[in-house]
């Protein structure tokens, strides 16, 4: 099982995140443990302080290493992988959050906004993640992103049928639309392949749609989607069918206009897709 030891200023904020939905399902069945840590348990001071100011001046508070290297060794073992998160380090992915999910221990440091002595950087992490290119007050939501996009790779955690394979960016691609009862709902139709109940023709139709909806907003993953499944196609010695780019150019002349609006797709035109 996943175990997970968070050190920050604020657990509450960790352990009532995870308590809730997929998470918290996670946790009641065992399959991911969660803890969270904080430093002031170590601080020996009146004031149980943990963070003072910048040598050489400057913006925020600075968590001091020893309360910070007592809370890492209570919990650090020789499995462990120690995160702090950051602005400045690696971008978390989706691919990043499986590789993670794999782990047997993780730590994540979560600072505060002025962040963390660099010595503590410098002796112990093993790696530091940013949510994105954008600065936050503290790590904890950092953590809390990671750990529920990182929970959907854990076998069991996804309910039966549900399948992180499915999920945007399994593929390289991004996930269909999705509709459920009622079958018409403000003038919108489901399409209609959907409700055929012929499961091949309804998988095959949802990475078109997928391939799609990926053209028409991130370009960039299309492309490299389509250059994937050109290099198969090249590979294979009776082609059966015309490339993917042709199959997919097919694919959306035959949808009909109120297909194409249900789906978000009605001002992708063919000539799109060549990317
Ligand atoms: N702490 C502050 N900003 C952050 C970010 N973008 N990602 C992760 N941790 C952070």
């Amino acid at each position: 099982m996943l175990q997970i030891d968070v050190i920050t200023l604020f657990p509450e904020m960790i352990e009532s995140a995870v308590s809730h939905g997929v998470l918290g399902q996670a946790l009641k069945g065992e399959l991911l443990h969660v803890k969270a840590h904080t430093p002031r348990e170590f601080a020996s001071d009146r004031h149980r302080t943990v963070d003072d100011r910048p040598f050489g001046g400057g913006d925020g508070m600075i968590m001091l290493p020893e309360t910070l290297e007592k809370t890492l060794q209570k919990v650090q073992h020789k499995n462990s992988r120690v995160i702090y998160l950051s602005p400045q380090g690696n971008t978390l992915t989706d691919e990043k959050a499986r590789s993670l999910s794999k782990e047997e221990h993780l730590i994540f440091i979560c600072g505060r906004y002025g962040g963390i002595d660099q010595r503590i950087i410098n002796a112990y992490v093993d790696e530091e993640v940013s949510i994105g290119d954008y600065v936050l007050s503290g790590g904890e939501l950092g953590a809390l992103v990671i750990i529920d996009s990182l929970a959907r790779f854990i076998p069991g955690v996804l309910g039966h049928g549900d399948s992180a394979d499915k999920d945007s960016f399994s593929q390289g691609l991004l996930e269909h639309p999705n509709f459920t009862r009622p079958r018409e709902y403000l003038g919108q139709e489901v399409p209609e392949v959907l409700l055929s109940g012929n499961h091949k023709v309804i998988e095959e139709w949802k990475e078109k749609v997928s391939a799609l909806v990926t053209c028409k907003k991130r370009p960039d993953l299309f492309k490299e989607y389509l250059q994937q499944e050109n290099a198969k196609y090249q590979a294979l010695k009776k082609k059966k069918t015309e490339s993917p780019l042709k199959e997919l150019q097919k694919f959306l002349a035959a949808l009909s206009l109120q297909e194409r609006q249900v789906l978000g797709l009605e001002d992708l035109h063919e000539e799109d897709l060549n990317v």
